[in-house]
């Protein structure tokens, strides 16, 4: 039993003395770089592209991450197909030269990769690392017997991504995550060697566990002590212990303990209160820190229950999350941590407080910002097991690989507070066949074996009890996929179950395209299998479009909102994504499910689910008021904290209207004339919130907003753009297509632009692009040197603009 009251006395001393250290000596003992810088790159295959001899001056030069795909041509011949993006694969070369100082030849070196798509090799100086297939896995390997310390090393990696369709989804290819070079001592803490839990926690105290795997690689009998410290947000220790073991180790052996400490009046994690504590661990051998090692740490409890759902420290809420891949729009796969955080923060501010990793492991990164930020994960592994989705998907290589990937994918990610449920497969086809029977309890063991503390969860498309997953009894949780109209008799099926709906809706919208009439439900394609096609492309954004698998924003949140036992949710998609551009195909490339759409712009339904999950005062009006005269238009409105709402058309009434029953919005239907569409809503008889709608003139001018003017000067951090076109009296042209060109000069370049647009073909790398719907995105990424940025926008026949970033 872990001691729950700490003596904080007793360590007091302790805890000062080791705060002065570890406050000069943050990483004492290990040297983690970022190894991202001074890439050589060649797409296409090389003949001996390993040997350190090769002359690779002719390559193109390069940064981390990298995404070859999205600098490409969209065609519906590449071998991706529209479902995959409609971009090239192919196969690159990446090397990099770098020396190694004589000082650390009694050390050992590693590098780390936290993603690569896809089947990637690795060799350092001629010799090969491995191979790993599975391009979202983060992977390790070591360098030390190979390297020529104080001279010059060459590390290659070979991609190969040229053999397609492997995935329903835009993969990107490349390095397209960042690469660690991590320096220890010969005795140090493993690969992913924490791993913490809090067995007990309440509000007066926490207990804590913290196994350590040290690694001693001396070759000889080394002595040493492992010491642990909790610091709390404000870096004071608040917990602090050791162990001594009783006998020396013997070589490359690997030494596991377990350290309990206490916490008292520990401040918990929760979606709104995201406190993060960190755990610092030191290898302590002859009085010298040899090692030093830091884990973050969230306390909180949580429990899904049969009737009442999920609580949070006690707390009943459900899971309002969203399922995204991991592509970052216009960017592409390559991660960039503030494009990651942008689609948090506007998810957060919708009220959305889970996310899915549909359907892989996702960039460490997306984790850290989910336990800061406060989102609930479901970490997911596969989208295939052993049968294929698409013809050279990971079924080839689930066999041999399945059991290292999820391993890896557990070790990795067990310490972020953030994660709460693991997912061992997405719609896994094997869901009608026996194999799952042997298959689902084997990846639950291998979870289990790992991680005892979340509830395992499969999507199942097929919630039947016919279904080979959960007949298997593997899995602690049943996840649905759709089917909400079977939510309510889930247990009459499943008595004594604890439910979760994995994947939800699947509504299609384009941003700023309306169609009317908006209250009849369209079926888009009639059949999965049907194709469909439309002049346009696109799909009318009112929440009336679904495909026959899925169903409106709507609908889902109606009966979700409905029982305790419905945990959560997590919809089919927060974002717009890269491919599988359903109900199209080719022209079109990317998703219409997105609540937001590629560009980062919310489509109408955001509103509806911020009236719902938010406290924040809502009262959104659509479409926009730029229609043919006579034209019957249905005006919806979405609103929250008011008991109706009144709308005017040129200062006459069109009524007042209020949600009775389950409504989540009210509508209007307006014969259309020029001029201002206005609603007030009220609350007992006083206004809450005003909003009007002017009719557009022509477009007339350019205005910029950038999310953030002032940025970190560290070669990564982004600002995003907003373009709107505007009339002459600053009224947002709803149709406005204008082509706008960038100019940029300073410490910046332009990363991509993008509008949102499903079916446009121009490369996102350019410095133009045209508005959709009134708007256009770039994307401006720091260089390293402080300095001003001057970024204007100008386009035919329009007043430019022009916005001043700094960076620091
Ligand atoms: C689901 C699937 C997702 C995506 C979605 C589109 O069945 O799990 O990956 O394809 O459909 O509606």
């Amino acid at each position: 039993m872990p001691p729950l009251k700490l003596s904080l006395l007793k360590h007091g001393l302790l805890c000062m003395v080791m705060l002065t250290c570890l406050n000069t000596l943050a990483q004492q003992g290990r040297q983690t770089i970022d190894f991202d810088k001074g890439w050589r790159f060649n797409l296409g295959a090389v003949t001996d592209g390993q040997l350190p001899g090769l002359n690779d001056a002719g390559w193109r030069s390069l940064n981390l991450p990298h995404d070859w795909s999205i600098e490409g041509k969209f065609s519906k011949d590449n071998p991706a197909t529209p479902e995959g993006g409609a971009l090239p694969g192919g196969i690159g070369w990446y090397r990099k030269t770098f020396t190694v100082p004589v000082s650390s030849k009694n050390k050992l070196v590693y590098i780390d990769f936290d993603g690569v798509y896809q089947k990637s090799d690795v060799w350092i100086n001629g010799h090969h690392l491995g191979f790993r297939p599975n391009g979202y896995i983060s992977f390790r390997y070591e360098l030390t017997p190979y390297l020529n310390f104080g001279g010059k090393n060459v590390i290659a990696v070979k991609v190969d991504n040229s053999v397609q369709p492997n995935s329903r989804w835009y993969s990107g290819s490349g390095i397209y995550r960042n690469v660690w070079l991590v320096t220890t001592n010969k005795v140090a803490i493993d690969h992913w060697g924490t791993y913490i839990t809090t067995p007990e926690v309440s509000d007066a105290s926490a207990s804590v566990n913290i196994k350590v795997k040290v690694k001693n690689r001396a070759g000889k009998k080394e002595v040493f002590t492992i010491k642990t410290s909790v610091y709390d947000a404000t870096g004071k220790v608040v917990s602090a212990g050791g162990f001594i073991p009783s006998k020396t180790e013997l070589e490359d052996t690997v030494f596991e303990t377990s350290i309990n400490l206490g916490i008292k009046d520990p401040h918990l994690w929760s979606v709104k209160q995201p406190y993060l504590y960190k755990v610092v661990t030191q290898v302590i051998s002859e009085k010298t820190i040899v090692d030093t090692y830091t884990t973050p740490l969230g306390i909180r409890y949580f429990n899904f229950d049969v009737d009442k759902g999920f609580s949070l420290n006690g707390k009943p809420m459900k899971i309002l999350g969203v399922c995204d891949h991991h592509d970052l729009g216009s960017l592409g796969a390559a991660i960039n941590t503030r494009a990651l955080e942008r689609q948090l923060q506007i998810l957060k501010a919708m009220g959305c407080n889970g996310i899915r990793t549909s359907h892989n492991p996702p960039a460490p990164e997306l984790l850290d910002l989910c336990d800061k930020m406060g989102f609930i994960v479901m970490d997911e592994a596969f989208d295939c097991w052993d049968w294929k989705k698409e013809k050279y998907d990971y079924h080839l290589f689930f066999k041999e690989w399945h059991k290292r990937d999820l391993e890896d994918q557990i070790l990795r990610d067990r310490n972020h507070p953030s994660v709460m449920i693991w997912s061992i497969g997405n719609e896994i086809p094997q869901q009608h066949d026996t194999s799952a029977l042997r298959i689902a309890p084997e990846l639950t063991r291998i979870v289990h074996s790992l991680d005892k503390t979340r509830p395992i969860t499969a999507a199942n498309n097929n919630p039947d009890t016919s279904n080979k997953i959960i007949k298997s009894g593997a899995i602690d949780l049943v996840g649905y996929n759709y089917h909400e109209g079977e939510y309510a008799k889930f247990h009459d099926r499943y008595p004594g179950k604890k439910f979760i709906a994995t994947e939800t809706t699947s509504g299609l919208e384009t941003r700023g395209y309306y169609e009317m009439p908006s209250d009849s439900i369209r079926i888009w394609p009639e059949r999965w299998d049907k194709p469909f096609t439309r002049p346009g492309n696109n799909v009318s954004a009112y929440d009336n479009v679904r495909p026959p698998w899925g169903s409106t924003h709507e609908a889902t949140w109606k009966v979700m909102k409905k029982y305790d036992f419905l945990s959560g949710m997590f919809i089919w998609t927060g974002f717009d994504y890269l491919g599988e551009p359903t109900p199209y195909s080719w022209p079109s490339r990317s998703s219409y499910f997105g609540i937001v759409d590629l560009a980062g712009f919310p489509k109408d339904v955001y509103y509806m689910y911020q009236s719902e999950w938010t406290d924040k005062p809502v009262l959104h009006i659509f479409p926009h008021w730029n229609w043919e005269p006579g034209k019957t238009v249905d005006v919806w409105a979405y609103y929250n904290h008011a008991d109706e709402v009144e709308l005017f058309l040129n200062g006459k009434s069109l009524g007042i209207k209020k949600k009775t029953g389950d409504d989540l919005h009210i509508m209007w239907r307006v014969k259309f004339e020029p001029g201002i569409l206005k609603a007030i809503s009220r609350k007992d008889g006083k206004v809450v919130l005003t909003k009007e709608i002017h009719t557009a003139g022509a477009p007339a001018k350019i205005e910029l907003s950038a999310d953030r003017k002032s940025i970190a000067a560290d070669g990564k951090d982004l600002s995003f753009i907003t373009v709107k076109i505007l009339d002459k009296d600053g009224y947002i042209v709803p149709n406005a297509d204008n082509l706008v060109n960038f100019k940029i000069n300073g410490e910046a370049f332009i990363a991509s632009v993008d509008n949102g647009d499903p079916v446009s073909h121009d490369s996102f790398k350019v410095n133009y692009r045209k508005a959709f719907h009134g708007l256009a995105l770039a994307i401006v990424q720091a260089k390293e040197k402080a300095g001003v940025i001057n970024f204007t926008a100008t386009s035919n026949g329009l007043q430019s603009a022009s916005v001043v970033l700094t960076t620091k």
